[in-house]
């Protein structure tokens, strides 16, 4: 196997873990390329449907890394690792990206590197897009990962070493988000729409209930119920009321979300004495979370990172970052690994 040590090193990222197919190329911690090719085709579903994932993976995966491999302006034989997220996420489209990597890894003899993909979405942090470097988190540092499957709060000590002090007891933030919208009539994924409508609309129109869960942990499920309710009840008096009030009603759950998420934040920043913030995940590109984040950074005095949209969302630049300091730890995976579809990060 080809592990000799390069100045450079450059690794080719595969992510698979959903609905997007996305390879990347990072020389070192330079992102190079990084190739996103969505799947259209679950929005008539109001989901991602599994099935049509992994078929739609197993398509795009080669014209993606084709595509990656090229606008990076590199060849094939100066790749010195392939890096795949092996979970979590769903089973069929994990095996398309772990295969394929497993395959080329193979064909050119170079190591085959694992990545959560939880790991992937906190190291987002330290792409660099240019060669004038910009400034990345001190260790150590919170993160609040949330996606449309986990709700975490995460201590990262080292690159590589991270703990998870308050996580999700059931429903996702995302998830939060793309069921109530479901519930008004919002095509999936509901987020990025109820985002948009809440900011022309009023965030103290509606209360909805707050989770009473104890220390870091968060829950969800209660606010979905308690919101479906509301929505039921209103309908029932007035059939026009989720017409007329559209904007109100994204705007008072969406500040329901921020408000649930930015106190625990708040508290673990209380407890660990950490001031260096970063978050993470598809739910980071939310407007309202944003400047919730920079409005409390001020308060408190914290330092805050909030990465570029592109690398919030499912993206195969995270993976590759990831594996670059795998690689230089000599972290490497065997031509057995099977991917998993749960996972934590510890
Ligand atoms: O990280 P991600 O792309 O996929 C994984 O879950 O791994 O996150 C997708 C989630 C979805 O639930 C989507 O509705 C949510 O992120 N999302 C948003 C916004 N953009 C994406 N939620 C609220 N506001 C947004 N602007």
């Amino acid at each position: 196997m080809v592990t000799e040590k390069r100045s450079d090193i450059i690794i080719l990222g595969i992510e698979s873990s959903c609905d997007d197919t996305s390879a990347a190329i990072i020389r070192n911690d330079l992102i190079l390329s990084n190739e996103v090719s969505g799947q259209a085709i679950h929005k008539a579903y109001g989901g991602v449907v599994p099935e049509l994932a992994s078929r739609a993976h197993q398509q795009n995966i080669i014209p993606v890394v084709d595509l990656a491999i090229k606008k990076a302006g590199i060849s094939t034989s100066d790749i010195a690792a392939v890096a795949f997220t092996r979970g979590p996420g769903l089973l069929g489209s994990l095996l398309v990206g772990t295969s394929f990597a497993k395959g080329f890894a193979l064909a050119r003899n170079i190591p085959l590197i694992e990545v959560n993909h939880l790991q992937g979405h906190v190291l987002a942090h330290f792409i660099q897009e240019s060669e004038v470097k910009k400034k990345t988190p001190e260790f150590p540092f919170l993160c609040l990962l949330v996606s449309g499957g986990n709700s975490q709060i995460i201590v990262v000590r080292d690159h590589l070493e991270m703990e998870v002090i308050g996580q999700t007891i059931d429903d996702a933030a995302g998830e939060a988000f793309d069921k109530c919208a479901k519930v008004i009539g919002l095509p999936y994924p509901g987020g990025p729409l109820i985002d948009k409508l809440a900011q022309i609309g009023n965030r103290d129109a509606f209360k909805f209930a707050r989770p009473k869960i104890p220390g870091l942990d968060y829950s969800f499920s209660g606010l979905k119920t308690s919101f479906l309710y509301f929505i039921r009840d209103r309908m029932e008096e007035f059939p026009d009321f989720i017409e007329e009030n559209k904007a109100d009603i994204c705007a008072s759950l969406q500040e329901t979300i921020i408000q649930v998420l930015m106190t625990k934040l708040k508290l673990a920043a209380k407890e660990t004495g950490i001031r260096t913030m970063t978050v993470a995940g598809g739910v980071s590109a939310n407007s309202g979370l944003r400047s919730a984040l920079l409005g409390a950074a001020e308060k408190h005095n914290w330092e805050m990172f909030i990465p570029p949209f592109k690398f919030t969302t499912d993206n195969a630049a995270m993976i590759a970052i990831t594996g670059y300091y795998k690689y230089l730890k000599g972290e490497f995976a065997s031509q057995d690994a099977v991917p998993y579809s749960r996972v934590s990060l510890k």
